[in-house]
């Protein structure tokens, strides 16, 4: 039934990453079980019409007393019902949500009215995107201006894509091929030509694609740079040379405590750390880092988070620029490392 929907009539997209199947078989039991009872109760309808129908003038019905039994039958089974769609679904929207481990991360800036990505080794792109297929992907990404949102129809996820804060989605292509994507959400006067092509690759097309163009400064590098630029290391060497601010060697993915409690270091909270420094202070420290608000883009501080991941060799997957297609050797072991 599935297979028929996707290749002969145009109602769904193409199903092209691992989570599309189970999206479209909910999305088809959903709407199964709800055409089955329309069907059932329209059916019951016109027979109880016909059926109880008043035969003359005259007629008098039997007065209804209700039936405990049947209005209990009647609110159980679609309780039931009801919470298989709940079950389904959360298990559906836990794969898709929950952060994933071992993923090729790319850099994704929208503004009015293009969406801007940049790989790990640095190669950008605008309106266009490519991937290797049978790799997980994850997107960091944010704006520049207002609220937008990245669908991929093809993949079935989507993601709102929101100002001052990092938001993330993942997906894994499952077939080559060249997929639309689209804002999702109303940004303005051109916000239907929001939109561009995903280029799903053989792993092999793709490391060349990636390899033909290596002018361009990686993220991390630009960070670097901008780092330097920014007199960054007077206060946080990142072994903690300059002693003012806590060094920054290994901070990702650690666990800070601050005045506001415990926080893990992601790539929200570095983020937070420069543009807003007040908001959650380490312990032991002064509260006398002065905001970078203003003073550095979306693009420049996403190169700042990468420079700072990179310090961490705790975390190998945000360092490598060009991972092996088949995953690293931590994807052959399920088990999360807690
Ligand atoms: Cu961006 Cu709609």
């Amino acid at each position: 039934m599935i297979l028929f929907l996707q290749s002969s009539v145009p109602l769904v997209p193409d199903s092209a990453s691992t989570l599309s199947g189970e999206v479209d078989a909910l999305y088809l039991y959903i709407s199964g079980v709800t055409v089955f009872f329309t069907l059932l109760i329209a059916g019951a309808v016109v027979f109880f019409v016909i059926r109880y129908r008043r035969r003359n003038a005259f007629e008098i019905p039997r007065p209804v007393e209700g039936s405990t039994k049947l209005e209990t039958l009647w609110s159980i089974i679609p309780l039931v019902i009801a919470l298989t769609f709940f079950a389904w679904g959360a298990k559906v929207y836990f794969a898709q949500y929950r952060p994933v481990q071992n993923a090729m991360e790319i850099h994704v800036v929208g503004k009015q009215w293009m969406w801007k990505f940049q790989h790990q080794t640095g190669q950008r792109e605008i309106n266009e995107l490519h991937v290797p297929v049978g790799r997980r992907v994850k997107l960091i990404m944010t704006t520049e201006d207002v609220i937008h949102s990245l669908f991929f129809p093809a993949f079935r996820t989507k993601t709102d894509v929101v100002p001052g804060r990092y938001t993330t989605q993942w997906f894994e292509a499952t077939k080559p091929g060249r997929y639309h994507f689209f804002c999702a959400e109303y940004c303005g006067m051109n916000h239907s030509g929001m939109r561009g092509y995903i280029e799903v690759m053989e792993p092999r097309d793709f490391d060349n694609w990636l390899s033909g163009n290596t002018n361009q400064a990686s993220p991390a590098a630009v960070g670097q740079a901008m780092y330097e630029s920014l007199g960054c290391a007077s206060c946080h060497g990142a072994n903690g040379e300059g002693g003012r601010g806590p060094a920054l060697l290994g901070v990702f993915g650690s666990n800070v405590v601050t005045n506001n409690g415990q926080v893990r270091a992601d790539e929200g909270y570095l983020r937070e750390s420069i543009i807003n420094p007040q908001a959650k202070i380490v312990n032991g420290f002064s509260p006398i880092m002065p905001s970078f608000q203003g003073q550095v883009t979306e693009e420049q501080l996403l190169g700042l988070v990468a420079y700072i991941k990179s310090l961490s060799s705790a975390k190998p997957e945000t360092t490598t620029a060009k991972p092996p297609a088949t995953g690293t050797p931590q994807s052959a072991n399920p088990a999360q490392p807690r």
